[in-house]
């Protein structure tokens, strides 16, 4: 689903290059649910934004679904990232001037959906992640845990094979935050949507059947979930 090959991320500073992301491989399959930890500063956005197609590497080559993203012009990654790819982000990013409906069907419009198909799309998506009769109001009438399924459902809209989120939990309690891991995994383990989330917090990551561990730009660790859980990570967090 995912194929990292040597990517590297690098910016030009006053001080010289520096390397937000140096020469990393990964491959991730379709239906994994992955974890990716590490310090702050360390480059786990920057790789969101790279498989994303939000950000473009210095040097390397990424493929999502089947699609080199080297090769994509601006609108070719435009539809990219409308079609293949959910965005959840941890501050949930939804429009303060659309209803919580309108805010699910952005990518459906865009996409020229037509208005019936979009309103049962939207009640569909409501239903799932538990948020029915809640379309018609604002995002500011909601908690956060609401506000997160929102985007969600958003990122689901487009029937997408890949979630990308970047702490998701990071703004929620640790009840709103168990809801939103369990509903990715349900997400995860029902419908085989692949998963890549960032995350601080181990107990988050161990939602995740694989921990990758980034540490100055370089993957440090990368572990698939044993008898024993994820227990053999603490080292390399430490
Ligand atoms: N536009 C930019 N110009 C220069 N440096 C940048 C730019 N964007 C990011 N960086 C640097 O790249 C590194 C990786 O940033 P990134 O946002 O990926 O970290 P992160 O692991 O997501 O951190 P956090 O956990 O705090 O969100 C950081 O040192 C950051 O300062
Ligand atoms: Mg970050």
């Amino acid at each position: 689903m995912i194929t990292i090959q040597e990517v590297s991320k690098v910016y030009s500073l006053e001080s010289g290059d520096f390397f937000a992301l140096n020469n990393n491989n990964i491959h991730i399959n379709k239906g994994e649910f992955a974890a990716i930890m590490g310090p702050s500063g360390s480059g786990k956005s920057t790789l969101l934004q790279l498989i994303g197609g939000l950000d473009q590497p210095s040097s390397g080559n990424l493929i999502v679904d089947g699609i080199q993203l080297n090769n994509l012009n601006e609108k070719e990654r435009t539809l990219f990232r409308r079609k293949k790819v959910g965005f959840v982000f941890q501050n949930y990013q939804l429009l303060p001037m659309m209803t919580v409906s309108e805010n699910i069907a952005l990518s459906l419009s865009a996409n020229k959906a037509s208005k019936t198909e979009i309103n049962l799309r939207v009640q569909q998506l409501l239903k799932d992640v538990n948020l029915e009769g809640k379309g018609s109001q604002f995002p500011s009438q909601l908690s956060g845990g609401q506000q997160q399924r929102v985007a969600i459902a958003r990122a689901l809209a487009m029937k997408p094979q890949l979630i990308l989120a970047d702490e998701p939990t990071g703004n929620l309690d640790q009840k709103n935050g168990e809801d939103i891991l369990a509903l990715l995994s349900k997400l995860n383990n029902e419908e085989q949507i692949t998963i890549v989330m960032v995350t601080h917090d181990l107990q988050a990551a161990a939602a995740a059947g694989r921990i990758i561990v980034i540490r100055d730009g370089e993957i440090v660790n990368d572990q698939k979930k044993g008898v024993l859980g994820h227990e053999s990570m603490a080292s390399s967090l430490a």
